[in-house]
């Protein structure tokens, strides 16, 4: 059954076990594998790749026209894991259409959603069960689970026309990783980060 997008629609978010919402339009998986280059331990990612590509992680999004005035929105699943010291994360983007802002709700888990401009300002922002992010226009973002075991579950919601430019972040990465250290996560400088004027 096709969805008919000019109607309201409602899907629900089950709480039991791991979180799938009761319908969808796209399934998105994203493995080690499709994850070459940007984590920072190369080695690491090799000898873990080569053992299992595990899956890093998901997101379900309900079908909406790509248009402004409408709002993609769905869940994103960040699966807990490292690749040497640094921990499962999204590849993270920047919006096509830089002047699109997005909203998360996170649902479950603990992690850290890393923000930054193309002028080089950044931020990191924690994320646990309940927290409401607000992703302002121009700011590029990356999702990471820092919880041991636990999915890092968020609702997103963003405007129909955005896009996603991944390019400019699987160059360089972001101004900033997150890696555990003594058994917590730290934010530190991504040592293959380039300022614009080195690009
Ligand atoms: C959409 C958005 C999220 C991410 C999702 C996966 O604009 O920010 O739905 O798409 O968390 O991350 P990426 O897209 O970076 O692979
Ligand atoms: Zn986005």
């Amino acid at each position: 059954m096709s969805t008919d997008t000019k109607r309201p629609s409602t899907f629900e978010i089950s709480q039991a076990g791991s979180i799938v919402p009761s319908r969808f339009d796209y399934h998105v998986i994203r493995r080690l594998s499709d994850m070459e280059g940007q984590f920072l331990e190369q080695d690491a990612y090799r000898v873990l790749l080569s053992a299992e590509d595990r899956l890093v992680y998901e997101v379900y999004e309900m079908q909406r026209p790509k248009v402004a005035g409408e709002l993609l929105h769905g869940l994103s699943i960040v699966h807990p894991g490292k690749v040497g010291n640094e921990y499962f994360m999204t590849k993270g983007h920047y919006h096509v259409v830089l002047d699109t802002a997005e909203i998360y709700y996170c649902l479950q888990g603990e992690g850290h959603m890393v923000m930054e401009t193309p002028d080089g300002d950044w931020e990191v922002a924690t994320l646990r069960r309940d927290t409401v992010l607000y992703v302002p226009p121009r700011w590029a973002h990356r999702s990471v689970n820092t919880h041991r075991s636990e999915d890092l579950v968020t609702f997103f919601a963003y405007p129909g026309h955005a896009g996603h430019d991944y390019v400019s972040i699987e160059k360089q990465g972001f101004r900033k990783r997150v890696v555990e250290q003594e058994g917590n996560p730290q934010v530190i400088d991504n040592p293959r980060w380039l300022p614009p004027e080195a690009r």
